[in-house]
């Protein structure tokens, strides 16, 4: 007898045992493993990202529909600068004729679009539509859908030192004054939650200059999956992962029962 993968076997279930009332309420996502997957298939690096765009439609959707708050999806680091030129201009591309691809669903679905990174220094084309797609869909309210792109958490960390720096120098904030919340309001992130869960597809173990402050105390989960063959069953099984974990933020177990007692 054929024997049946743990994916197909929990398949139809995944979903209902999710605890409803401990969905994180910010997920990131590396999404990596797209070349490999193409590679894998004998096809050009390229389709790997074109097939990556289902993905992302896919679990946008289905952390929308269980009540994610925040689904941070890391596009485009910038180290990524460094692939040959000709990946880099498809991946441009295929960002541009994405957004405009999907204002209306997004639309429809009630999904925001916001981006974080050095967005100024994008191909003009890719900056004119992705502010195009954030402004078309800043007022609906269903799930925030964040791009990271050409973002890398060294170059925010830059920024924001950049920033504190020259307030310190016009005399408007005082170094005694300096706290997190400080900092955390000059990141690119502010006022959005920390991640609660961190995902990386494709096997690899490692952050990549992603969200280094804010996934100070995130659970962190990976898989070996490719993200163009992450769906909405991976997307459970990461949180059915996340639910079974204690945060104990410092304390200790004993403390944490007691408190959700
Ligand atoms: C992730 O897939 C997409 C981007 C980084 C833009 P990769 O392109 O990194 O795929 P692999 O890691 O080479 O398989
Ligand atoms: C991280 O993936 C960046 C994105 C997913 C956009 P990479 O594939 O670029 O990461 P490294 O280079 O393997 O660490
Ligand atoms: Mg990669």
């Amino acid at each position: 007898m054929a024997r049946l993968s743990g994916r197909q076997k929990n398949m139809p279930n995944l979903q209902s045992q999710i605890a409803l009332e401990n969905v994180p309420k910010h997920i990131a996502i590396i999404m990596d493993g797209n070349g490999r997957w193409a590679k894998q298939k004998g096809m050009p690096r390229v389709l790997g990202h074109r097939s990556g765009v289902k993905s992302v439609r896919e679990v946008t959707e289905a952390a929308a529909q269980i009540g994610v708050q925040y689904l941070t999806l890391y596009a485009f680091s910038t180290e990524n600068w460094n692939r040959p030129p000709a990946e880099v201009t498809a991946l441009m591309t295929l960002l541009v004729e994405t957004i405009k691809g999907e204002i209306r669903d997004l639309n429809k679905n009630g999904v925001r679009l916001v981006a974080i990174g050095e967005l100024s220094s994008l191909p003009s084309a890719t900056y004119k539509t992705l502010m195009q797609g954030i402004e078309e869909t800043k007022n609906n309210t269903r799930i925030t859908l964040v791009l990271a792109l050409n973002y890398s958490s060294k170059w925010e960390l830059t920024q924001a030192t950049r920033l504190i720096a020259e307030q310190v120098q016009a005399g408007t904030l005082k170094p005694e004054d300096i706290s997190e919340t400080t900092i955390e309001t000059m990141l690119a992130t502010r006022g959005i939650p920390d991640p609660d869960l961190l995902v990386r597809t494709s096997g690899e173990a490692r952050l990549s200059n992603f969200l280094l402050w804010q996934l100070a105390y995130a659970e962190l989960y990976f898989t070996p999956v490719f993200w163009p063959d992450f769906g909405k069953n991976e997307l459970y099984e990461a949180i059915l992962s996340y639910q079974k974990r204690e945060r104990r933020f410092g304390q200790t177990s004993e403390q944490v029962d007691q408190k959700s007692s």
